[in-house]
């Protein structure tokens, strides 16, 4: 087995930034305008931030940069703050955002969290000063552990590596239909709902370049996500989507009596795909193409065998708890009809040692599950290594993890099973099924076959059934 261990994701600059490193590039900025002096550093500063946000040992800071006057009016904008919102601001900075929330969108209440005391003393100045200290706060704290579950509007400018820490707390504590917000870097394979491009020149970050994912939007490390050399800024938002994952059931009231209708829907963070079926004298099934915006479900059936167009089934509804109601909508030829409809998730329990081969193939892997203070928590079992599977979602009846295997704290070990493993699955009738995803790094075997040729390792897509070995 050959082994590599690299500081992830770069291998040239080292977590946190050195006073000398900052003078050396204060200086060569002298050559050029002040502004891009200024935003260069922040670049820079950004960047060992963005690494620095995951090691225990490296300095955890993510550095004060202010998001611009107009940028803050882009982002509040883009989630139309109103009235009834309530906004928090995850490391609030000199305050300009919560400010902004209260002042310019009326916002009933906006709460900044924030860890540095001066800027704390600074913001509060602030909200006095505009006489609207008694609908704007700001609490002393670290972002990370912070209790945000009030918000009805999130936003964010930290860092690509702090946004996908963050992210399965967002899901996991937020309602859903919550808006967050995020000034400049992504989510991840979590697309964005909502993206703006907006005017702030940005250098770009110079790890980003050295991600060997930078370029395949499914996986959780692409970059923040695309260079911006002299071009414009994004803030991007996306709604906090219901866990809908399950097997629903339900009775559909047709012109020949209720027919029993079953619906599978995976979930993959706000993306749903899955399947329907009717039963009755002339049963129908298929897949649907569905879209999840917060608690509100829609989707379109494709009923498998008929020509397009010939069977119709559409649904427009919302999801709470175990419950989804709203209208659906069949058409035939003949005739066509609306109805109320009622689903309710069956229950599942997910806690259990899951076993599959591994994406190389050459041994069993198990991802264990277990319910901790009424949450699942998921650990990755491979040959005497445990691994905490940090970025693991609950969906009611089925979960959603990511895992880089490889990477322990700062550094990435290279062997023949680094890479990033993607799982889906829900429970039905007591078996996981679903689709696991692996994409190889490096993508060229380092060591070459007999004929010492290199090999590019192609990347994993498969579906996906473990075995429950343990309850
Ligand atoms: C890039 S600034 C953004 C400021 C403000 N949100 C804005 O957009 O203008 C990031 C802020 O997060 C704060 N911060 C960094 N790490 C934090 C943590 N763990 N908890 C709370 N605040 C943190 C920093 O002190 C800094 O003020």
């Amino acid at each position: 087995m050959l082994r590599y261990e690299i500081p992830w994701p770069s291998e040239s600059i080292t977590p946190g930034i050195h006073c000398s490193d900052m003078e050396i590039l204060i200086m060569r900025g002298t050559h050029v305008a002040h502004g891009a002096v200024w935003i260069l550093l922040a670049a820079e500063l950004f960047y060992a931030d963005s690494i620095a946000a995951d090691m225990p040992s490296a300095r955890q800071s993510i550095p004060y940069v202010a998001t611009r006057h107009d940028t803050v009016r882009d982002m509040l904008w883009l989630a139309d703050v109103g009235k009834d919102d309530v906004v928090y601001d995850l490391g609030s900075g000199d305050g300009r955002i919560v400010l902004a929330a209260v002042r310019d969108f009326g916002a009933r209440r906006a709460v900044g969290i924030e860890k540095d005391p001066n800027q704390l003393l600074e913001s509060r100045e602030n909200v006095k000063k505009a006489g609207l200290a008694d609908r704007a706060e700001f609490v002393q704290g670290d972002l990370f552990d912070a209790d945000f579950s009030r918000a009805s509007v999130v936003t964010l400018f930290l860092g690509h590596r702090p946004n996908l820490k963050l992210r399965p707390r967002l899901f996991g504590t937020l309602r859903p239909g919550t808006r967050v917000l995020s000034h400049q870097f992504n989510m991840g394979e979590w697309e964005p709902d909502k993206a703006l491009t907006v005017r702030t020149v940005f250098l770009g970050l110079w790890g980003e370049m050295w991600n060997p994912y930078q370029d395949n939007p499914c996986v959780p490390d692409y970059s923040a996500n695309e260079m911006h050399f002299g071009r414009s800024d994004k803030v991007m938002m996306w709604v906090v989507p219901a866990p809908v994952a399950g097997i629903w059931r339900g009775k559909v009231e047709t012109l020949d009596g209720p027919r029993d209708y079953q619906l599978t829907l995976h979930q993959r963070l706000s993306e749903v795909s899955g399947t329907f079926q009717l039963s009755g004298a002339k049963p129908s099934s298929g897949g649907i193409r569905a879209d999840l915006w917060g608690d509100q479900v829609r989707y379109e059936g494709i009923p498998s065998g008929i020509p397009y167009g010939r069977f119709q089934i559409r649904f427009d509804g919302h999801a709470s708890g175990d419950s989804m109601k709203g209208t659906l909508a069949i058409a035939d030829p003949n005739r066509s009809y609306e109805a109320a409809w009622e689903g309710r998730r069956e229950k599942v329990g997910m806690a259990g040692e899951w076993e599959w081969t591994s994406a190389t193939g050459d041994r069993p892997v198990r991802l264990r599950v277990d319910r901790r203070d009424s949450r699942l928590v998921a650990t990755y079992l491979d040959r005497d290594r445990q691994i905490p599977v940090l970025d693991f979602y609950d969906f009611g009846g089925g979960f959603y993890f990511t895992l880089l295997i490889g990477r322990e704290g700062s550094s990435l070990t290279i062997t023949e099973d680094t890479g990033w493993l993607i799982g889906e699955g829900v429970i039905d009738q007591g078996e996981l099924k679903g689709r696991m995803d692996f994409y190889p790094y490096p993508r060229v075997d380092l060591s070459p076959g007999p004929d010492g040729k290199r090999t590019v390792k192609p990347e994993v897509h498969q579906e996906w059934t473990p075995r429950r070995i343990k309850p």
